[in-house]
């Protein structure tokens, strides 16, 4: 495993590859559903290169990036573990240097959900992830489920700009509780743990309803609503059924994939998670 922290260096390794580059991009802690990322790479690809950046123009300034979660020699050993053959993991420096002035800014599937409460969050995604295309040169770059608007943004962006590797989207990866993993996860403490299944219960509720044939999204989002309520320690952020391109809310889940969205906060830790219909 080549561990790089310089694009000059990244630039060098790539220009000697031949065969179809796997990406993963992660901000490290790396858990099982990184990890998965990184197998499906694997299967599909020549190379698998995996990028750890805390990236700090995706968070605000009264979010976690002093305290968000740190681990490299766990990380690294986790990527040599599933034979991972490249680690890129550049310093602040090396991808901002003083006097960075260009954003990648994609409109309207950012206007919504985390995109309404985190301004400028995915206007950070969207800038690292084509700078980390841009050095890593991929056939395919690996994302989870979990982050849906991430990938609908990012989807768009490769489309709009003509980038060309293809978007890999990996289903969630869920403790045996149906949390969804995530390195936040660690923030949260016995009794929160305890507490955050809650989501994912609501978010098989909208499905158990749909399938029972409900499609009035006000009357399945209100029954989620409901339900996470009764968990004294989690309050609601969000709860969304929209369009699962356009992230447009619906007023009826009928036909299209819909995205059943929801972010709640248990204690001061915010979770997302989501699940698709049809
Ligand atoms: O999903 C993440 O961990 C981050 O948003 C990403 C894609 C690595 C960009 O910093």
């Amino acid at each position: 495993m080549r561990v790089i922290k310089t694009i000059i260096e990244a630039r060098k390794i790539r220009w000697q590859l031949s065969g179809s580059v796997g990406f993963v991009p992660t901000m490290g802690y790396l858990h099982e559903g990184h990890l998965t990322l990184v197998r499906r790479a694997k299967k599909e690809n020549s190379i698998v290169a995996v990028s750890i950046f805390v990236n700090p123009t995706q968070f605000g300034p009264s979010e976690d990036l002093k305290k968000y979660p740190r681990d490299l020699n766990r990380d690294l050993e986790l990527l040599e573990r599933e034979k991972t053959d490249i680690v890129f993991m550049p310093s602040e420096q090396e991808m901002y240097p003083s006097k960075f002035n260009s954003w990648v800014d994609v409109e309207k599937v950012t206007e919504r959900l985390e995109g309404a409460s985190r301004p400028g969050h995915f206007r950070g995604v969207a800038t690292i992830c084509t700078k980390l295309f841009n050095i890593i040169q991929p056939a395919r770059a690996y994302f989870g489920q979990k982050d849906a608007q991430q990938v609908v943004v990012i989807k768009k962006m490769v489309a709009d700009l003509n980038m060309d590797l293809e978007i890999v989207v990996v289903p969630t990866v869920r403790e045996s509780d149906g949390l969804a993993m995530s390195s936040r996860n660690i923030y949260l403490n016995t009794e929160e743990r305890k507490a955050a299944p809650i989501l994912f219960k609501a978010l098989s509720l909208a499905r158990q309803l749909w399938q029972d044939g409900e499609q009035n999204a006000d009357k399945i989002c209100g029954e989620m609503t409901a339900l996470i309520q009764k968990e004294p320690l989690a309050s609601i952020d969000y709860i969304s059924i929209a369009d699962a391109d356009t992230l447009e809310e619906l007023k009826e889940v009928s036909h299209q994939p819909a995205l059943v969205s929801s972010a709640v906060r248990i204690g001061r830790t915010k979770l997302i998670d989501n699940i698709t219909l049809g």
